[in-house]
């Protein structure tokens, strides 16, 4: 499908070596690696036109401002959202959703409403929908997932009534993989005219996203688990929505006039974006967008799905390992316990066979609670990874076998 040697060539960071053995990064759903045109143009910003956007006169500002506005349109295209104004820089996901819920609550969620959040979420996109019931005194409703790890739009029916306000549902799970059908959740909740926040955090960089096609109201993701930089990432709102809600942050460039006496507020999308925007990473995660396009998306999506069904047919033979969230819809992403073992104890072992894998709840302690285990380990593949790199993950899960029996 692609040239996977020239694709590896482009991640510097594949090349070392971990404890003198080559390194196996499996930890993909935490955070993705870097391809060089994107360290490059980190260092092309900072060594040739750094200045602060949107405040100066000078070439360096103007430079800086036109390339984060085409990094804006860049995010507009990738989602095909109508507007480039319904695009809104952040710090990452977790900070574009507590836009939306403290902003999108103040306004519109009351006394007695309900917000419908699945099971399945990261806390990312639970505690802050938590923190504005509590302030707002509305209540959140748990949408439960069946025990493959996939949520069902019959038990989703009768928890919409006239209360509900909004649902927040991930794209892709973080800790189980599983797709969900977030285009008939959508249809389902305006039918009840509910509005839907999509996190799409693990879904962006494996599944072509058209936010016109699906209707969702927000599509939140992070810049770092697109192949992008650290501490940036993107809220997309319906522009009547933004319109409608009240700034998230007070501080310079959001503001239309500022008197003692009155605020008034700057249009869209600079009433979201207090104070001086993340530019450099700005510019870098559009750089990184370009780069997964120009591969495809449909491309990395084919080859992930093939590593993903070599390595649950390969690690399935592995004497007590029990696999959590076989939904039908996956991305490449598998969770695991070995009979016995804590998932620490197996990821401590791996890593010093240089193989990278998260262990834990992942940031999903309600997913934990389901299946009433302590956490998993998890191998979360990218387009990057290799069959032999699964053998070598299969050879290791081997050898934690035998040293912990
Ligand atoms: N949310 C990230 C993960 O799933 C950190 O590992």
């Amino acid at each position: 499908m692609f040239d996977i040697d020239a694709i590896r060539n482009d991640f510097p960071i594949l090349r070392q070596k971990i404890y003198n053995k080559p390194l196996i990064y499996f930890d993909n759903a935490a955070t993705t690696q870097k391809p060089q045109c994107v360290i490059d143009k980190l260092v092309e910003v900072y060594t040739t036109y750094n200045a602060n956007i949107h405040r100066g006169v000078h070439y360096l500002s103007n430079k800086a401002t036109d390339e984060t506005e085409k990094a804006r349109k860049v995010v507009q295209l990738f989602l095909h959202a109508p507007y480039s104004h319904e695009i809104i820089f952040t710090r990452g996901a977790t900070e574009a959703i507590n836009l939306v819920a403290q902003s999108f609550g103040e306004k519109f969620i009351h006394r007695g409403d309900e917000i419908i959040v699945s099971e399945m979420e990261h806390h990312s996109n639970l505690v802050p929908w938590q923190l504005v019931a509590e302030r707002q005194g509305a209540r959140i409703v748990k949408w439960p997932f069946n025990q493959n790890g996939e949520l069902e739009i019959s038990v989703l029916k009768p928890l919409i009534t006239e209360k509900t306000r909004l649902i927040a549902v991930n794209h892709v799970s973080n800790s189980l993989g599983t797709i969900n059908p977030v285009k008939e959740i959508i249809d389902l909740a305006h039918q009840h005219e509910v509005a839907v926040l999509v996190d799409g955090a693990q879904a962006v960089q494996h599944i072509k996203v058209d936010v016109q096609q699906l209707g969702c109201d927000f599509y939140v993701f992070s810049g770092h688990k697109i192949y992008g930089p650290t501490g940036i990432g993107v809220v997309y709102g319906k522009e009547k929505w933004l319109n409608g809600m009240p700034p998230y942050q007070g501080g310079g460039e959001m503001i239309e006039n500022v008197s003692f006496e009155k605020t008034t507020f700057n249009q869209l999308p600079f009433k979201f974006e207090a104070g001086t925007p993340n530019y450099a990473d700005t510019i870098a995660m559009a750089e990184a967008i370009k780069y997964v396009s120009a591969i495809g998306l449909e491309n990395i999506a084919a080859y992930e799905k093939e590593l993903l069904n070599y390595a649950e047919e390969k690690l399935r033979s592995l004497p007590g390992i029990e696999f959590y969230g076989t939904a039908h819809e996956k991305t490449s992403v598998i969770s695991f316990n070995l009979h016995g073992a804590h998932p620490f104890d197996v990821g401590t072992l791996l890593d010093k066979m240089g193989i990278a894998v998260r262990t834990g709840t992942h940031c999903t302690e309600p997913v934990m609670q389901h299946f009433g285990i302590p956490g998993t380990v998890r191998a979360s593949f990218a387009f990057y990874n290799t069959k032999k790199e699964v053998d070598g993950l299969y050879l290791g899960l081997q050898k934690v076998v035998q040293m912990l029996a």
